[in-house]
């Protein structure tokens, strides 16, 4: 396993009602070095036995991912945490009180039974413990850390539904937790905690102003640090659907009337507010919600929905500059890099 070709086992799980019952088998697959894609409360992710290299080979396989990337390891607890960590700085404790289980990823020193295949040969390991009531199910019920990237091929945009992760990988999972959407949309928000002061190595769903709050200080790594933590730069183009996409200065819609014109087929990410008419004929239209949770939410699946359309081109309004759309930002301008 995982038999390329075969279609994955499809357990669908009512949120009102996980039952460890439901999840033994993906767990057994889990412990016996297959792949299972799960959601948690950020995307879906494809989760391997994180302490068997074989079983993480599967992931860097299955999703065509660079073996210089690094996964992030997720448990049901802080202390499931703790002993893949060498050390366990004050730092990482604070922030675990204050948002575990959650959206928040801490890199730490490695403890030796952290394989490499994990940390692609680095002497840190990414920890996470996620809230999401089937990945924490899920988790307790395999009884080991689950490595697990978001659940799509390398440099495409994260699946935030299930639908998502079979378009992308149904021939190279053994089973797939179907929960529907998952509820924050983008990624989980990266600290390194081996320095003082942490510094957020990928914004996400806990923002900056928020570890402040915890830890006082946050210093704010180059962009392409968190891709590529060893050698910065070599990734650019990032969470990209297979449409060209710009960012518009303004509300989008000149641009998005000039690319009509020429005959493309284009699709129009704009704010709320702007009255139906504003939409030029041929344009493919999503309308976003006004605050940063809405929109995180909505992001990737909007994404999902103009490729499925097959429009040339995505245009997006422009965005607030406040801290709380960091991490929209961040992932609008990245799968907009050329590059
Ligand atoms: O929300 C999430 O974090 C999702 C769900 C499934 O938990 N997972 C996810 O994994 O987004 P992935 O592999 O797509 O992104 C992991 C990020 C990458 O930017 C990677 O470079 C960084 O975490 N990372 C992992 N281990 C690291 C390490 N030891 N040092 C620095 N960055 C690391
Ligand atoms: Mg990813």
């Amino acid at each position: 396993m995982p038999t390329p070709g075969r279609s994955p086992l499809i357990v669908r799980v009512d949120l009102r009602n996980v039952t460890a019952a439901q999840l033994e088998k993906s767990a057994n697959l889990l412990r016996r070095g297959g792949l299972v894609a799960f959601p948690t409360e950020t995307v879906y992710g494809l989760g391997a036995a994180a302490l068997n290299p074989d079983a993480v080979a599967r992931v860097f396989a299955a999703k065509g991912r660079p073996a210089r990337n690094p996964l992030i390891v997720h448990v049901a607890e802080t202390n499931d945490a703790r002993r893949l960590a060498s050390e366990w700085p004050a730092t990482a404790q604070a922030l675990a009180d204050a948002f575990w289980p959650g959206p928040l990823t801490l890199v730490v020193r490695k403890a030796a039974i952290v394989p490499d295949a994990v940390t692609a040969g680095g002497a840190t390991v990414a920890v996470r413990v996620p809230g999401h009531p089937v990945a924490q199910a899920l988790l307790r019920a395999t009884g080991q850390p689950v490595a697990a990237p978001s659940a799509n091929r390398s440099g495409a945009v994260s699946p935030t539904s299930a639908e998502h992760v079979l378009a992308s990988l149904a021939d190279q999972i053994d089973a797939l937790l179907d929960s529907g959407p998952t509820p924050g949309g983008i990624e989980s928000t990266v600290v390194d905690v081996t320095q003082t002061p942490a510094r957020l190595l990928r914004p996400g769903l806990v923002t900056p102003r928020q570890i402040r709050a915890v830890l006082g200080e946050l210093t704010i790594a180059a962009r392409d640090d968190s891709d590529a933590p060893r050698s910065p730069g070599q990734i650019g183009r990032h969470y990209a659907p297979a449409a060209r996409l710009e960012i518009a200065p303004d509300d989008g819609a000149a641009r998005v009337a000039a690319l009509a014109a020429v005959g493309l087929r284009v699709g129009w990410l704009r704010g709320s507010g702007i009255p139906e008419r504003a939409a030029p004929a041929g344009a493919v239209c999503v309308t976003m919600p006004a605050d940063a949770t809405g929109y995180a939410a909505r992001l990737y699946a909007a994404l999902h929905e103009l490729d499925a359309a097959g429009v040339a081109a995505i245009v997006a309004a422009g965005l607030p500059e406040d801290e709380n759309w960091l991490a929209i930002r961040d992932r609008l301008e990245r799968a907009a890099r050329a590059d």
